[in-house]
């Protein structure tokens, strides 16, 4: 399993990631990126190939290692 969520405090706002991968990253008010599936929780898994391949694009793009992913739930 996939999971991932956006590190905030990593996060400089530039956009790429909700480029890359619409459905999967969105921004607060301040430009800062979260996990769109599950509100930057890392608790539900990206199954969809499409997706996973939309994913590792902006996992790639990401200028400052915002994103994490691991194979199993994030507990925070
Ligand atoms: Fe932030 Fe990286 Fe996306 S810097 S806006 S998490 S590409």
């Amino acid at each position: 399993m996939l999971y991932s969520k956006v590190i905030s405090e990593r996060c400089i706002a530039c956009g790429l990631c909700q480029l890359k991968a619409p459905d999967l990253f969105d921004y607060d008010q301040e430009g800062i990126a979260f996990f769109k599936p599950d509100h930057n929780r890392g608790c539900i898994p990206i199954e969809d190939p499409k997706e996973r391949i939309a994913f590792k694009t902006a996992y790639t793009a990401c200028p400052t290692g915002a994103i994490v992913r691991q194979s199993v739930p994030f507990l925070s």
